[in-house]
C-alpha cells in the first residue's frame, strides 16, 4: 500500500514508509575564539592526542595550556578562529602561530586546524583554512607553514593542496608515537598580504 493509501484510511504509516524529513544542513559560524571557548577547544584537540598521530602531543593539553596559548595569540593579535553551530556547540579550530617564534621569522606562520571528528569531511577544514588565510593576509602575513605527519593524516594533506599549498620537504623517523617512527611533511603557501605590518608590530619596510 502506498503512503497517500494509508493516509486517505487514516490508518497509521509504518515507520518504514513515512516520508523522512530533510536532512538538517552542516550550518557554522566562524567567528574569534574567546577565552570561554578553551575548554570545547581542548576536548577537540585531546581526542587526537589520545586516539592518533596527525598531532606528535602525547599528552593531553591542559586547560590552562589552552588559555596560555590564547593569551599568547591574542596579544600578537593573530587568528584564533572556531566553527559554531546553529545549537551553539564548538565544532572546530584553526590557528596560527608564529613560525619557531624567533623575530627573524615574524612575516611567517603555522597552521593548526581541527574539527570535532563528526564535523570532519563536510567542508569545514576549507572554510576555515580559507579564513586563516583571508585574516592572515590582512595582517601583512607573507608565508603560511603546515607540518604535517606522514601517516594518518590524508585529509589534511589534501586540504592544503586544495588550497594551493605545496609541499617543500620530509623529514624522516624525527616523530615516536604509539610504537612507531613517524615523519613529517612541510607545506609552504605563499600570501598575497595586503597591509605592510607584520607580527610583533614592526613595520616591514
Ligand atoms: C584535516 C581536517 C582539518 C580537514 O577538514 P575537513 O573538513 O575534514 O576537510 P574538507 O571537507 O574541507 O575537505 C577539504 C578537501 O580535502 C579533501 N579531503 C578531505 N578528507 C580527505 C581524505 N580523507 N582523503 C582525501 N581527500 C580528502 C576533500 O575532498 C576536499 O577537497 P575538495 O574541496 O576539492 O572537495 C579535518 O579532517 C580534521 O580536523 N582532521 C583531524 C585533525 C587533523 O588532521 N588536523 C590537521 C593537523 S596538521
Amino acid at each position: 500500500m502506498l503512503e497517500e493509501e494509508y493516509e486517505k484510511s487514516r490508518r497509521r504509516v509504518p515507520p518504514h514508509l513515512r516520508r523522512r524529513e530533510a536532512e538538517h544542513p552542516f550550518a557554522y559560524e566562524i567567528r574569534p575564539a574567546v577565552r570561554t571557548d578553551m575548554p570545547y577547544v581542548r576536548e577537540i584537540y585531546n581526542y587526537y592526542v589520545t586516539n592518533s598521530v596527525v598531532t606528535l602531543d602525547e599528552k593531553k593539553w591542559s586547560h590552562q595550556q589552552w588559555l596560555d596559548k590564547f593569551d599568547f595569540l591574542h596579544k600578537l593579535a593573530l587568528p584564533f578562529l572556531v566553527a559554531v553551530s546553529p545549537t551553539g556547540q564548538i565544532l572546530g579550530y584553526g590557528l596560527v602561530a608564529p613560525w619557531t617564534g624567533k623575530s627573524g621569522y615574524r612575516y611567517t606562520v603555522e597552521n593548526s586546524i581541527y574539527l570535532g571528528h563528526a564535523a570532519t569531511g563536510k567542508g569545514l577544514g576549507r572554510a576555515l583554512l580559507e579564513a586563516l588565510i583571508a585574516a592572515c593576509e590582512e595582517l601583512g602575513i607573507r608565508e603560511m607553514v603546515a607540518v604535517i605527519s606522514d601517516r594518518g593524516a590524508e585529509a589534511s594533506i589534501a586540504l592544503h593542496n586544495r588550497l594551493g599549498f605545496v609541499e617543500v620537504g620530509r623529514m624522516g623517523r624525527v616523530g615516536f608515537k604509539f610504537g612507531r617512527s613517524i615523519g613529517t611533511i612541510y607545506l609552504q603557501k605563499h600570501l598575497h598580504s595586503r597591509k605592510k605590518r607584520s607580527l610583533f608590530g614592526r613595520r616591514t619596510r
